[in-house]
């Protein structure tokens, strides 16, 4: 291979290892891959064909990106930051894996934290549209690339330091392949309680019972549970980021006339977000 192997990525559809090529992405076997104008690669393998409904809509990316650009969720990637840095310190140079990375605001972030420290970031997302706005975003750090987290993800066995996975689909075996011996997996969910107030006020879908057990026993015998830490804190919200934050949420494709109606005449108003963050790490 002539091109410098991207570390840790392999190829989707031979495994062997992915070497950069400038304006593609090839492996030893001759599959190659082309580097958007944006510079992120799509390593979907070809012959999938994926519903339209798979992965966040562009205009419930659009609404994410709006709502998170205000500074909103700061203190949950702050706490998020403060983690990875404290895990990744002693590391000469970690790698570091958001899988469902949507339009990139955690791990933008995460790149400014660490400004300065060899880490090789890597975001991915099945909705092409996410990964593009995350790329163009990124400011030059990570690399970003379109994957199914269903799928076998194009990292080699036993390679991953860190793997952040914050409200997006979780694949436990596939995790379990990709980290390391002693090295971590922080996933973030919605506490029960969050959004509390505007889930009743606006008759919105409520957070799935047992979240936190359910995936702790999804992951139990690959990873051993550290204790969780709770991230609660106030939002202000203005009419239009009420309406960006309801946007971005499941369930709305379906909000019905009268529930758009009173989101879009509501005042101002404060509610609780409320953030469970797991910590596990896999297996020595
Ligand atoms: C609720 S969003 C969270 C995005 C981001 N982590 C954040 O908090 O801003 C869930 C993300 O998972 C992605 N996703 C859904 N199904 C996926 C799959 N099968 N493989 C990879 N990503 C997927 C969606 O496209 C979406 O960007
Ligand atoms: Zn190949």
């Amino acid at each position: 291979m002539s091109g410098k192997w991207i570390r840790p990525l392999i190829c989707p559809v031979c495994a062997q290892p992915l070497g950069d090529y400038g304006q593609t992405w090839q492996c030893p076997m001759g599959h190659s891959f082309d580097v958007a104008r944006e510079g992120y690669v799509n390593l979907l393998r070809r012959h999938k064909k994926l519903p339209g409904t798979v992965g966040d809509a562009p205009e419930m990316l659009r609404a994410r990106r709006e709502f998170l650009a205000r500074g909103f969720y700061e203190p949950l990637s702050d706490v998020v930051n403060e983690m990875v840095a404290t895990a990744v310190a002693d590391h000469p140079a970690p790698v570091i894996v958001d899988v469902g990375c949507g339009e990139g605001y955690y791990l933008r972030r995460l790149a400014q934290r660490l400004a300065g420290q060899p880490a090789a970031l890597f975001g991915v997302d099945i909705a092409k549209t996410a990964v593009r706005l995350a790329a163009k975003g990124g400011g030059g750090y990570g690399r970003y690339l379109v994957a199914d987290v269903n799928e076998q993800l194009p990292f080699a066995d036993q390679s991953v330091h860190m793997l952040l996975n914050l409200f997006a689909p979780r694949h436990p075996a596939e995790f379990a392949r990709l980290v390391t011996p002693g090295g971590l997996l922080l996933v973030v969910i919605p506490a029960p309680d969050h959004l509390q107030s505007l889930r009743e006020q606006f008759a919105l879908m409520g957070i799935q019972a047992e979240k936190e057990a359910h995936i702790t026993a999804q992951f139990a015998g690959l990873f051993a549970a550290q204790p969780a830490q709770t991230v609660r804190f106030p939002l202000q919200l203005d009419t239009l980021s009420l309406s960006w934050l309801i946007q971005m949420m499941p369930g709305a494709r379906h909000l019905t006339p009268p529930q758009q109606e009173a989101i879009a005449q509501s005042p101002a108003l404060e509610t609780v977000a409320s953030f469970v963050v797991l910590r596990m790490m896999r297996d020595a």
